[in-house]
């Protein structure tokens, strides 16, 4: 599967929604002699001087400073020209076209190039092609191909970025890097060959310490799997049966440990090699495959990537761009935008790649509305961005990406966006950094785990229950009270929300269990969904009654569980959420209180009068549990009330369609308003603020117009 799809399958999920801290300077992560860096204003474009004949470097460049470009990202797939020989290196051209640009002022991030091996390298060691989940050797001639473990490709990969740091540490322009280019995000996403069998043999020689602990962890007993030697376990490629699900979770964990591994070797590199440079990675938001906190770890920032056309193929839009803008889409982009920024602990993150254009591969999207390009942009900085890349500088007139439009065209005129985009680039410098590096405001968490996701895709329970359809929905409920949500691991602290919600936490670990237990305690507003506690960290179900660590917490049993196929459960709703009865499709958890409060019961089936929904008093704090799986417009109904009931929301109400976040230092307060629909809204505010473009008071009802933004400052 395209690992694109994993974002893309969830927009469904959006279709009947309803829509509706403090100051940090900009720090360098948790590396030796960590010293805040303060960040350049990063508005710039992906840039091919590669692909580029050489005598339109200079327009380029002089055309770039004219619309007020400030940096490219450049080279990451460059390496055949970089080393078009295994061992002979030739920067000549690069250098060049760094001192053209930087003649301009300005500044370039180098991308390292191991996301496309050139062909003398396959053609030479054909062992470092991945193997894809069926077994089936991948072709080179593309891109992201490789095997994260190979020790050839991870030497070569390695080299050829020595050689590029070696280089450019001292140019005068080169600000940063760029590790590889999106992780993981090719037709497949793991690799299986016989170096990922060994190097997941080694990984759990240590992870376990002896085979005894191995077998007993993944129940090897069951079909007779008792492994008496490690270079007895196979990787988990087709077999007469579905694998264990304790070693598929491991290997799901392997394969996101070598990307990391991988990644981390150019890193310790650069940073003896560059010490004044920043360094980072992009990556599309929540890949399935990689455990993203552990990959941006000892990072500078997190670098995304943000398309939000090329879902709008995918997504059964009818072709319009006025398709682009439904209510999925937007929620959907957000949600990845605040994942990206939660990967690093809420701190600004930058979009690496932006969308321009009709944007595609063998399709193209819709051409944006005039007035998306402005408001993408826009909602990226409002959900922590602190720059933005355009991709790309020029459009392809050969490869793969021919399609995917960039700043100008293909005879080089511009773009219908690149007005917009100039004028978009002018207005989100004058905001200034401290707007740009402020912190998003969010009294909601929504725990996203690895864990869970991975085990859930191995044993769904129900074909059509889906990790990621689950948390966006939520996401999308709880976005919409415009009270402002972080992606948090359960296990991390907790205690400065209001309210943190849990669905599909198949696996709940002790430090999980615990920090959520202490959060209740102490006062918050625990929301959790069905399948709660299900698993220990080994994948196998506890044996406890549900929700296993968390029973005391929810103060619930569960009766029984029940996949929901043809049928449907009907849903009556009492005290604080009473209102119109729903339908409970694919998952019904049929809950017995202990000393919980019932808020939904049952109507239909064995269950008849069995409680769906319950509500906790627990320390301080409340524990509630969904037990019956919702379509979106009744979960969103369910989680407003619920939120709205603890006294959180937005002083502003914005109608349907319209976003609103803010972002906060010590001393002052940004509040975007993002109209995501092609009609003009009003928004009646609650305060008086300052208009962040011309410093104009602003009070009483406003006007957005179709795609409008407006920035409002409070003090
Ligand atoms: C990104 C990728 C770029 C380019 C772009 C358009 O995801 O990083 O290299 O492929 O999409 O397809
Ligand atoms: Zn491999």
């Amino acid at each position: 599967m395209n690992r694109r799809h994993f974002l893309l399958m969830s927009s469904a999920a959006f279709a009947s929604m309803l829509t509706g801290r403090r100051a940090a300077a900009f720090t360098r992560a948790t590396t030796e002699n960590a010293e805040p860096r303060s960040m350049p204003l990063l508005f710039g474009a992906d840039y091919y001087p590669d692909q580029t004949p050489e005598n339109l470097w200079e327009q380029d460049a002089a055309a770039m400073a004219a619309m007020g470009i400030t940096n490219v990202r450049i080279a990451e797939f460059a390496w055949g020209l970089m080393e078009p020989k295994e061992g002979n290196f030739d920067f000549k051209w690069l250098e060049r076209a760094i001192g053209v640009l930087h003649a301009h002022h300005i500044s370039i991030i180098l991308g390292t190039p191991s996301a496309a091996p050139p062909p003398w390298l396959t053609e030479k060691y054909p062992e470092v092609l991945m193997v894809n989940d069926r077994g089936l050797q991948l072709s080179p001639g593309t891109r992201r191909f490789t095997c994260p473990t190979n020790a050839t490709y991870r030497r070569l990969s390695l080299t050829i970025a020595t050689e590029m740091a070696k280089a450019f540490s001292a140019t005068p322009g080169v600000i940063g890097w760029q590790i590889d280019n999106e992780f993981t995000l090719g037709e497949s996403g793991r690799c299986y060959c016989r170096f990922c069998r060994d190097g997941f043999q080694q990984w759990l020689r240590q992870k376990y310490g002896s085979l005894d602990a191995l077998n007993q962890a993944w129940g090897t007993v069951f079909w007779s799997n008792i492994y008496s030697g490690f270079s007895q376990i196979p990787v988990p490629l087709p077999s007469g049966a579905p694998p264990n699900p304790a070693h598929a979770l491991d290997y799901d964990r392997y394969q996101s440990f070598a990307n990391v591994s991988f990644l981390r070797e150019q890193l310790t590199m650069l940073r003896k090699q560059c010490p004044g440079h920043f360094i980072t990675t992009n990556n599309v938001g929540a890949v399935d495959t990689l455990n993203m906190r552990d990959l941006y770890r000892d990072l500078d920032f997190v670098a995304a990537d943000n398309y939000p056309g090329f879902l709008a193929i995918f997504a059964g839009g009818s072709g319009s761009g006025a398709s682009i803008a439904s209510q999925a889409l937007a929620p959907t982009i957000a949600f990845t935008h605040d994942f990206m920024r939660c990967t690093k602990n809420g701190e600004p993150f930058l979009i690496m790649e932006q969308q321009t254009g009709k944007a595609g591969q063998p399709y193209f999207s819709p051409q944006p509305e005039p007035g998306q390009l402005r408001l993408w942009s826009y909602q990226a900085v409002a959900h922590g961005a602190m720059g933005i890349n355009y991709f790309r500088w020029d459009t392809a007139n050969f490869g793969a990406e021919q399609y995917w439009h960039g700043l100008l065209q293909h005879d080089r005129s511009p773009s219908p966006g690149f007005a917009e985009i100039r004028d978009t680039i002018r207005d989100l410098k004058s905001l200034g950094q401290d707007a740009l590096t402020a912190r998003c405001d969010a009294a909601l968490a929504l725990c996203y785990d690895n864990d869970s996701a991975w085990a859930l895709t191995i044993q769904p329970g129900q074909p059509k229950l889906k990790y990621f359809d689950e948390i966006v929905s939520w996401y999308g409920s709880i976005a919409s009270s415009h009270a402002g949500v972080d992606i948090v691991n359960a296990s991390q602290g907790l205690s400065h929300y209001r309210v943190v919600c849990a669905p599909l936490m198949y696996i709940v670990s002790p430090e999980q269990a615990e920090s959520i237990r202490a959060f209740v305690k102490a006062g918050g507003t625990f929301i959790a969904g069905f399948r709660l506690g299900v698993k220990d960290e080994h994948s196998r179900i506890v044996p406890t009654p549900l929700p296993g660590l968390l029973r005391d917490v929810m103060g619930i049993q569960l009766i029984d569980y029940q996949p929901i196929y043809s049928e449907k459960q009907g849903v009556q709703f009492t005290g604080l959420l009473a209102g119109s009865a729903a339908d409970c499709h694919l998952w019904a958890d049929i809950l017995a209180p202990q000393s919980a409060e019932v808020l939904a019961t049952y109507t239909t089936g064995a269950y008849v009068g069995k409680a769906a929904i319950t509500s906790h008093n627990f320390g301080k704090g409340k524990a509630i549990y969904i037990g019956c799986h919702l379509e979106p417009a009744d979960l969103a109904r369910v989680l407003l009330t619920l939120i709205a009931s603890v006294g959180v929301s937005n002083p502003i109400q914005p109608p349907p369609g319209v976003e609103i976040t803010t972002r906060r230092t010590a001393k002052q307060a940004w509040t975007y308003l993002l109209n995501h629909t092609a009609n003009p809204q009003s928004v009646d505010l609650a305060a008086a603020y300052v208009d962040a473009r011309d410093r104009s008071p602003v009070s009483g009802t406003i006007h957005l117009d179709p795609y409008g933004v407006r920035v409002l400052m409070k003090t």
